[in-house]
């Protein structure tokens, strides 16, 4: 039987997407990859600016334009990469990515398709589908199925503090 957590939500709002970002924010750890797939003006970044407000970070949240990488810092780091106009792999490595996607920080990874082969084995997934004018359908999963774990460990670990 297949058990493997996955998760579909269809949102009708920026603004739900945003607070669906914020939920997906209380269940991510330092070290996590989050891998966002889906094609242009689907909501990648208004979802990170969701999971960015839920994490406590009060900083703007954009797409990065002319750079890979922006950091927002604010006890939490957060590596907000967007791969979109990245043309060759090698621009991937000169940016020391794994640096930032194995450390203590929280990598969000917009065109994730693009680094396919450097992603981390366990990550998060959310695929974004544009229905609508208004309407996302997003996808939540975890590739090794840690989901429900982590948030017993870390509803724990805010009891330990
Ligand atoms: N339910 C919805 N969720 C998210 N965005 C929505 C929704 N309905 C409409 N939108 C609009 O879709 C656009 C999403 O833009 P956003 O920058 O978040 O997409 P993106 O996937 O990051 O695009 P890009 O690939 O260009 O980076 C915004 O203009 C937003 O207002
Ligand atoms: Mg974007």
């Amino acid at each position: 039987m297949n058990t493997r957590f996955k998760k579909t939500v269809v949102s009708k709002s920026p603004q739900e997407t945003m607070k669906i970002g914020e939920e997906v924010a209380h269940i991510l750890m330092k070290g996590d990859v989050v891998a966002f797939f889906g094609e242009l003006g689907s909501g990648k970044t208004t979802m990170i600016k969701g999971i960015c407000k839920g994490l406590g970070l009060p900083q703007v949240v954009k797409s990065p334009s002319f750079v890979f990488l922006r950091i927002y810092e604010n006890g939490t780091t957060v590596y907000h990469f967007d791969f979109y106009r990245m043309k060759k792999k090698e621009e991937l490595v000169n940016t020391g990515y794994d640096e930032f996607f194995y450390n203590q920080g929280i990598g969000l990874l917009e065109w994730a398709d693009r680094v396919r082969g450097f992603l981390p084995e366990s990550r998060f997934e959310i695929v974004m589908k544009v229905l609508s004018e208004t309407e996302r359908e997003i996808q939540i999963s975890h590739t090794m199925d840690e989901i429900r774990e982590r948030t017993q460990k870390k509803r724990a670990d805010k009891m330990d503090k």
